[in-house]
């Protein structure tokens, strides 16, 4: 199949462009498109048959569910059973943006989104281009991130179209993510919501509209047999380069000397080596290819840049990548929950 690329501006995306994508999403096929968080690759969201070439694209497992995306408020109501009053407060508080609510499903919703399970994942995203599509296709749009299963989610469109090209029908260029990782997903369905992955919309801000919240025990510990994760998709190897990611942990002092030894010690075994470093210390690396995440100081930079950066060391063909860790206050919970996955939690304390 060949893979459209439409390039639209961000803000005021063209309307021809848009109804195009809108039609092939109500035939049956494969759009993906540009939202605040990741790019998405969006499906019709009631239709099975189109859902299940999703799973076929990205080579997802079929029990992972679908996150359905809604184009204003009135999508809501015919998709869920219910709709919770923290559902309400949440919805008030922060939709359009990036957090996605689990929610009672309505018959409406195929087994095929959901996985099996009796609920389902809802976002109203904020991104011009992600709204205006949605709207225009007039359904709710099925939309898991628009990579490979297990690769870095795409940020780009460019990162879509070197994991999609020839699956999918379109690719809709809407410049760079703002966010760079995947909305926040709060289960919403049972009475104490539960955060089942840390994104943009932090706890503490979702703690001060719906007071104290459990945290599923997947978002900090690698799943095991005891930690299974509520969101399925959070137990698979995720967000992974080819090249063995390690996180180093110590006061940044020692950090940046225990990589220097790592890395001299994997070169003379003949290994080539990644340094992931940030604006602080990117100077002080030397013997590795060393890519800067973004700036300590200002960690949203960290969050954007992050899946860029993890494919970037699968181009350059590294066979390790050592990388410096980041508080988990606020918006670094997010950053540190997806660098773990990279990493399959594998740590150097130091
Ligand atoms: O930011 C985002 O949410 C992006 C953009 C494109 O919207 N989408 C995204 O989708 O990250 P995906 O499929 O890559 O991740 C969705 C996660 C998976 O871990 C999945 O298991 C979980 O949501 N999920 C979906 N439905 C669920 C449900 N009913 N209960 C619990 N977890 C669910
Ligand atoms: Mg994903």
């Amino acid at each position: 199949m060949e893979t459209k690329i439409i390039k639209v501006d961000p803000e005021r995306p063209d309307k021809s462009a848009l109804e195009e994508a809108a039609r092939i999403l109500r035939a049956g096929g494969l759009v993906a498109f540009p939202t605040e968080t990741v790019y998405g690759l969006g499906a019709n969201g009631l239709d099975a048959n189109a859902c299940k070439k999703i799973y076929e694209a990205k080579g997802r497992p079929s029990d992972n569910p679908l996150i359905l995306t809604i184009g204003d408020i009135s999508g809501l109501y015919p998709i869920v059973g219910r709709v919770t009053e923290n559902a309400e407060k949440i919805i008030d508080a922060f939709w359009p943006g990036p957090i996605t609510l689990v929610l009672p499903k309505a018959d409406c919703v195929p087994m095929e989104v959901t996985g099996g399970l009796d609920t389902v994942a809802v976002r109203f995203p904020s991104n011009a281009v992600a709204r205006e599509l949605i709207k225009t296709a007039g359904i709710p749009v099925a939309a898991p991130s628009a990579n490979s299963s297990g690769k870095p989610s795409p940020t780009r469109a460019s990162h879509v179209e070197f994991d999609l090209n020839g699956k999918i029908d379109m690719i809709i260029d809407g410049g760079p993510a703002d966010w760079g990782l995947e909305s926040t997903i709060l289960d919403v369905s049972v009475d104490r919501p539960v955060l089942l992955r840390p994104g943009a919309v932090t706890k503490e801000m979702i703690e001060e509209i719906v007071g104290e919240i459990d945290v599923d025990p997947a978002v900090y510990s690698k799943p095991s047999a005891d930690i299974v994760p509520k969101a399925p998709g959070m137990k698979y190897k995720h967000y992974s380069p080819a090249a063995k990611v390690i996180l180093v942990s110590g006061n940044l002092e020692n950090v940046v000397k225990t990589i220097n030894e790592k890395v001299s010690e994997d070169s003379a075994k003949g290994l080539k080596v990644g340094v992931m470093a940030t604006e602080q210390t990117k100077n002080r690396y030397t013997g590795a290819s060393v890519l800067v995440v973004g700036d300590r100081d200002k960690p949203e930079t960290i969050g954007a840049n992050l899946f860029k950066i993890l494919r970037k060391f699968d181009h350059i063909g590294v066979d390790v990548v050592y990388s410096e860790v980041f508080d988990e206050a606020g918006e670094g919970a997010a950053i540190m929950n997806r660098l773990n996955k990279a990493a399959g939690f594998n740590y150097i304390y130091c």
